[in-house]
């Protein structure tokens, strides 16, 4: 078994210095990526199991279903490179039937994906796995260096794509296309716009899963930055927004309140809203502009059930 693991912790600074400047923003709000602490990433995984959030599963049931097409569509790979692998059990499926020498995982989470990427080293022992432990948003171009294998595939399933506001998609995207190269080649998985009452309910389940997620995010900045968060001062809120094409998450105050955060404080209006996520929806036209615009060219697309993957080179 071949595994190598290097973390870049993300600085304690940066989550005090983005949760600081969020709190003090109009409207508040705190990027996405912070509710990904251990418990965070355990919460998540409970979400993909819910009966109302089908995403993870419909995704599933469509790689399983188009997998020989879009490995022949794809043809020979020797790196696969998965930002944000998390778990790392998604691209198991790709390594089956593509076998790269190379495989690169990326999480910002980097103790949970040191233990994912140790077992998968473990079962594709044909496979060079590298595991990053780092916050590939802002700091991808470190991945570099460690990739040696060239005809390269960017793997970016599950619809994280749609937690970046357009312009970050793009330079996000763009950052996927310099580290795969010319030849390189992007598989990618979204949500489609579909009935906004299943939407609805898919970020509202009715176990409170995902309300316990977005409330963890409080349960975190207590811990990590000394803040006096009241969890039942706060309620989850999430909602589809037809005119942006997105869910929204947000923590609504219940109550006027004064919550001190790093040695600060910071008021809090009664209904005040701290925003917590964006879930874009996209249409597959929407989404290959955007694509477009970082340098990507569409190969393929493939659709089951509201959710798509597309190829592009
Ligand atoms: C990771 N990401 C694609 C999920 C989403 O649907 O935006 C995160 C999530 N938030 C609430 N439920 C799931």
């Amino acid at each position: 078994m071949a595994l190598r693991f290097f973390d870049f912790p993300v600085a304690g600074d940066d989550l005090r210095a983005d949760v600081l400047a969020g709190l003090a923003a109009q409207p508040k709000a705190i990027p996405p990526k912070y509710f990904y602490d251990a418990a965070g990433c355990r919460l998540f995984e409970a979400i993909c199991a819910q009966p109302e959030y089908v995403l993870c599963r419909t995704e599933q049931t469509l790689m399983a279903a188009h997998l020989p097409e879009i490995a022949a569509t794809i043809g020979t790979v020797d790196c696969i490179i998965e930002p944000g692998a998390g778990d790392c059990v998604k691209v198991r499926t790709l390594l089956d039937a593509l076998r790269p020498s190379q495989l690169m995982v990326l999480d910002i989470a980097g103790a949970p994906l040191a233990a994912a990427a140790g077992l998968l080293a473990a079962d594709y022992p044909g496979v060079a796995v590298t595991a990053l432990g780092m916050d590939f948003i802002h700091n991808l171009e470190a991945a570099a260096p460690y990739l040696t294998a060239d005809r390269r595939l960017v793997y970016y399933p599950g619809s994280s794509i749609g937690n970046f506001a357009q312009d970050d998609a793009v330079a996000l995207l763009t950052r996927f296309r310099r580290l795969a190269g010319e030849s390189g080649q992007l598989l990618i998985g979204f949500d489609l716009k579909k009935d906004p009452v299943q939407l609805h309910y898919a970020y509202n389940d009715a176990a409170g899963v995902t309300a316990a997620f977005n409330l963890n995010l409080l349960t975190r900045l207590n811990r990590e930055l000394d803040a006096d968060f009241n969890l039942d001062r706060f309620r989850h809120y999430a909602f589809y927004n037809p005119i942006a094409g997105r869910v929204e998450m947000h923590l609504v105050s219940l109550v006027e309140q004064t919550v001190c955060v790093a040695g600060q404080r910071f008021h809090f209006n009664l209904g005040e809203a701290l925003h917590t996520e964006n879930s874009w929806k996209f249409r597959n036209d929407e989404f290959s502009a955007i694509a477009a615009s970082a340098g990507w060219k569409l190969v393929f697309c493939w659709e089951v059930d509201g959710f798509a993957v597309q190829l592009y080179g």
